[in-house]
């Protein structure tokens, strides 16, 4: 990469080493994430500013640990061990590390004992958080101790003269609030880093790497309309033009519009390559009769690879990669950190089970990024709001929204529904605080009135929920207003309606789909 000015993370395997990266990202600094093993006559011809110790599952003291490469510590570049990356620091330096009996897990406060760059701008007392075996017994020469706290007295170190730090507490969580500030002295004050990066070099540099990669080669991807594959194929619209090529399936269990939306942005607007596999009628008679959740699950994984095959083999002689909106959080939920396989990967963010004829070189662009960020590289390249700031859609579409038996005539019901509530929340100026908003069509019908006339109709329940990640969610306070006007809405305007219900439940015990 052609950044004048950056931090090398060297990776030892901890589970938030990526959380490193983001933080220093953040503070406008480009980072990137390199082997732990990397020599430092290698690391020297790149010239980083800084380097970065990450955390590690290892323990120090054991022979086989992963260790760096002692000459780091010759270089003259600023140096910040963090938690693993200071035993292994003290431990090179000529200090001890102490296997630990107990681990020390949790908050804790840190007591700034010394003046150090680090801590430059904090208060004496700070929240950190811990998570260790190990720590450092005595110290290396040179060094001295720079904060304290209950379990440990060597919670942070410096070599001022050498600028070489270590912390045994990790900045870059959440837990440790001021950790960012940490890393930004780390970056500017230590480093003497200007923070010139932007997510545009991000993009500019992904452009670049994506066109070494591929060539005059042809690449597919497969277009869902939300934002992770959005942001993809925008991104390598960008890099490689009419050489890329997307199919899109249309599986009639999308919301009210959407599928049009898709294509009119990207293959109208955007002028890309667009496939639609117009299979509405395939997913719905596939799905004829079912009312089993799985099954419907199952059933919709299965044509959709089906449909996607028959699509990617009509494009088989030109292609040679495949696309994937693969992001960070996927990454570490498939991997584990030292790079083995994992128990779980999953599955359902991937083109996973393609037959054994399609087998195409993958390429993951966004594989570093954070959900977040990929939002902002969708904005830099000029996506539209409504797709950038998309909220969750789950794989099987209105299909587990819909319980029991799934229709056209059900499926357009809800969709016009859906789109009250979605219209009706969106008015609100804070819509972007609700994680996921929609409705569910029940397998029920009740009693209604309407003139003098007796209804016998469906029931739409209404879900709102506030969420950091979806794995646990709680149910929004929607304003009674806008609960009223969803409500009047959805029961004038949606011919088959005559009842609306707001789903209550947080998750868990509850989830956020309803199937
Ligand atoms: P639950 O219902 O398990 O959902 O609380 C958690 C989050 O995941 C979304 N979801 C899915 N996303 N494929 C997906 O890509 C799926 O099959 C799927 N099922 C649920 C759901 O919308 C929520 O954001």
């Amino acid at each position: 990469m052609k950044n004048s000015e950056w931090i090398a993370i060297l990776d030892y395997g901890s589970q938030v080493t990526q959380l490193i990266a983001r933080r220093i990202r953040e503070q406008k600094v480009y980072c990137e994430i390199i082997r732990f093993d990397t020599k430092a006559a290698d690391l020297a011809k790149r010239a980083p500013k800084g380097i970065i110790l990450s955390g590690g599952p290892c323990s120090v003291p054991d022979a086989d640990s992963p260790k760096c490469d002692p000459a780091l510590f010759d270089l003259q570049i600023p140096i910040l061990g963090i938690c693993y990356g200071m035993q292994l620091t003290a431990q090179i330096l000529g200090g001890a590390v102490k296997p630990g009996l107990k681990r020390e897990y949790g908050k804790a406060t840190l007591h700034v004992t010394q003046d150090s760059p680090l801590f430059q701008g904090l208060e004496d007392n700070l929240q950190v958080w811990m998570s260790h075996g190990d720590k450092v017994e005595v110290l290396p020469a040179g060094f001295k101790a720079i904060a304290e706290s209950d379990n440990c007295p060597f919670a942070a170190m410096h070599d001022a003269k050498r600028k070489i730090y270590g912390v045994q507490f990790h900045p870059e969580v959440v837990h440790t609030p001021q950790g960012a500030q940490m890393l930004g002295n780390f970056a500017y004050a230590i480093c003497g880093c200007s923070g010139d990066w932007k997510m545009s070099r991000f993009i500019e540099d992904n452009i670049a790497a994506i066109r070494a990669k591929v060539g005059s080669d042809h690449v597919l991807l497969g277009l869902s309309g939300g934002v992770d594959s959005s942001v993809v194929a925008a991104l390598l619209h960008k890099a490689i033009g009419p050489q890329l090529h997307c199919v899109f399936v249309d599986n009639g269990l999308l919301r009210y519009n959407e599928a049009r939306e898709v294509e009119q942005l990207f293959g109208n607007a955007f002028g890309i390559d667009l496939h639609t596999a117009h299979s509405q009628e395939t997913f719905l008679s596939a799905l004829a009769g079912v009312t089993d959740p799985e099954k419907k699950r199952k059933i919709i994984g299965k044509t959709f690879i089906d449909v996607f095959a028959e699509k990617a083999r009509g494009l088989r002689g030109q292609v040679k990669y495949l696309a994937q909106g693969t992001l960070y959080p996927d990454v570490i939920e498939s991997v584990s950190p030292i790079g083995g396989p994992s128990a779980t990967i999953k599955s359902h963010h991937n083109v996973g089970g393609l037959p054994a004829d399609l087998q195409f070189d993958l390429i993951e662009p966004l594989r570093e990024l954070f959900k977040d960020e990929v939002r902002m590289v969708g904005r830099e390249l000029g996506l539209p709001s409504y797709v950038v700031d998309r909220q969750p859609f789950p794989g099987p579409g209105l299909a587990v929204r819909i319980l029991g038996e799934i229709t056209q005539e059900r499926i357009n019901l809800l969709q016009l529904a859906d789109l009250r509530v979605r219209e009706e929340i969106l008015k609100m100026e804070n819509h972007l605080d609700v994680w996921q908003y929609f409705a569910v069509l029940l397998p029920i019908q009740t009693v209604g009135v309407m003139g003098d006339d007796r209804t016998y109709e469906n029931v739409i329940a209404v879900r709102a929920v506030q969420s950091l990640d979806g794995m646990t969610a709680d149910w929004y306070k929607l304003p009674y207003e806008v609960l009223n006007n969803i409500s009047n809405r959805i029961i004038n305007e949606v011919k088959g309606v005559n009842r609306v219900v707001y789903d209550i439940s947080s998750k868990p015990p509850s989830t956020i789909e309803w199937e």
